[in-house]
């Protein structure tokens, strides 16, 4: 997004984990405006070079592990990039930021993207805002609190020019099929059985990707230094009624003359450990301040998913690890 629609100059660094692809970003091959490093946020020699070598106006920070049930089964990944990657970050960060002239030092931003995980678990009323106190529940969540932690820290400590945001689930196009939507939509088309946690009772606030791209774009170039922001799309669903929407649209786009109704392959399995009942996002503060505001409902969000996995069924066939074959982690039991 930014590539396509600014001047800037883009350089992405990532680790390319599992879910690091750079097939994702093949249309951007050759572009002058976009410079790939191979590094992990962890290393700070490596990060030293990047900085010294770009000499960058401004760090948007979306490195980590990611996936709730991955944290459940191997922690360990998580603290380490997570938490000490953030440090490091912010370490790098600093060091250069210090360094720049007084014109471009004061317009130094490090947005720092995190979830709203953080802030743990809603009963049936009320919703998540910049000032609700802070309760992960996985591991997954507790790294990322940590990090928005080191990152408000440095802000106060240090007076590096930090933003955070909290933004509720993501989904669209190019996301590793381990989280809900993608994973479905691949039983869905497989003709395999669609697990679902519990009851299927749990709720998500869900967020168009292209949406939550135009949020960090919104806080990058306006938000104020040392404040944070929760994201949301105000589109709470229940696991179960996201999945069914899915089968619906499968039965429509991709119909299936041995299994009419998708709605037959749900099946309800034993519930994650620790699974957050309910998130919900109070995003008045970006809308007010900064002007932002979805331009995808829910429907029209997944019904172009749902296309665009269709029409790139290549794309999920090759970034499906061998790591990743489908299990069910969390609780070690397949589905
Ligand atoms: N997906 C969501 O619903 C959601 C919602 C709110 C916030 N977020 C946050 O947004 C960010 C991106 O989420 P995502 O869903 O794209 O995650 P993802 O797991 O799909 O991708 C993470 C990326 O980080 C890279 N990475 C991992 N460890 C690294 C390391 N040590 N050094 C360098 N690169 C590394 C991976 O290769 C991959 O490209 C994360 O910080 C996540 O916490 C995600």
């Amino acid at each position: 997004m930014l590539v396509r629609d600014t001047d800037l100059t883009v350089v992405n660094v990532d680790k390319l984990t599992y879910a690091g692809n750079l097939e994702s970003l093949a249309e951007l091959d050759g572009d002058p405006r976009y410079h790939f490093e191979h590094g992990d946020i962890c290393d700070a020699g490596r990060m030293a070079d990047v900085f010294a070598r770009y000499q960058p106006d401004a760090v948007v920070h979306l490195a980590a592990e990611s996936h709730v049930d991955r944290s459940i089964d191997a922690p360990s990944e998580f603290i380490r990039t997570n938490v000490l990657g953030t440090f490091t970050l912010l370490q790098a960060s600093r060091r250069h930021w210090r360094s720049m002239p007084d014109a471009r030092r004061s317009a130094f931003r490090f947005v720092h993207v995190s979830t709203d995980e953080v802030f743990g678990s809603l009963g049936p009323t009320g919703s998540f805002s910049e000032t609700t106190a802070y309760a992960p529940n996985s591991p997954y969540s507790a790294t990322k609190a940590g990090s928005d932690h080191l990152v408000r820290a440095w802000h106060h400590t240090y007076g590096l020019p930090t933003i955070v945001t909290n933004c509720s689930n993501n989904y669209g196009p190019y996301q590793f099929p381990e989280k809900l939507i993608p994973l479905m939509i691949q039983h869905a088309l497989a003709g395999k059985r669609m697990p679902v946690y519990g009851a299927g009772e749990n709720v998500r606030d869900w967020l168009y990707v292209d949406d939550h791209a135009a949020a960090l774009r919104r806080v990058l170039e306006q938000g104020r230094a040392g404040e944070t922001y929760s994201v949301g799309g105000r589109s709470e669903r229940r696991n179960v009624d996201v999945v069914r929407a899915l089968c619906r649209l499968m039965d429509e786009l991709a119909p299936s003359a041995s299994i009419p109704r998708r709605e037959s392959l749900i099946e309800f399995v034993a519930d994650r450990p620790g699974h957050d009942q309910r998130y919900a996002i109070d995003a008045s503060k970006i809308e007010r301040e900064l002007g932002w505001k979805p331009q995808e409902t829910f429907e029209s969000g997944l019904r172009k998913t749902v296309q665009w996995y269709l029409a790139n069924q290549p794309w999920c066939e090759r970034v499906q690890s061998g790591a990743y074959r489908g299990e069910r982690l969390g609780k070690g039991i397949a589905i």
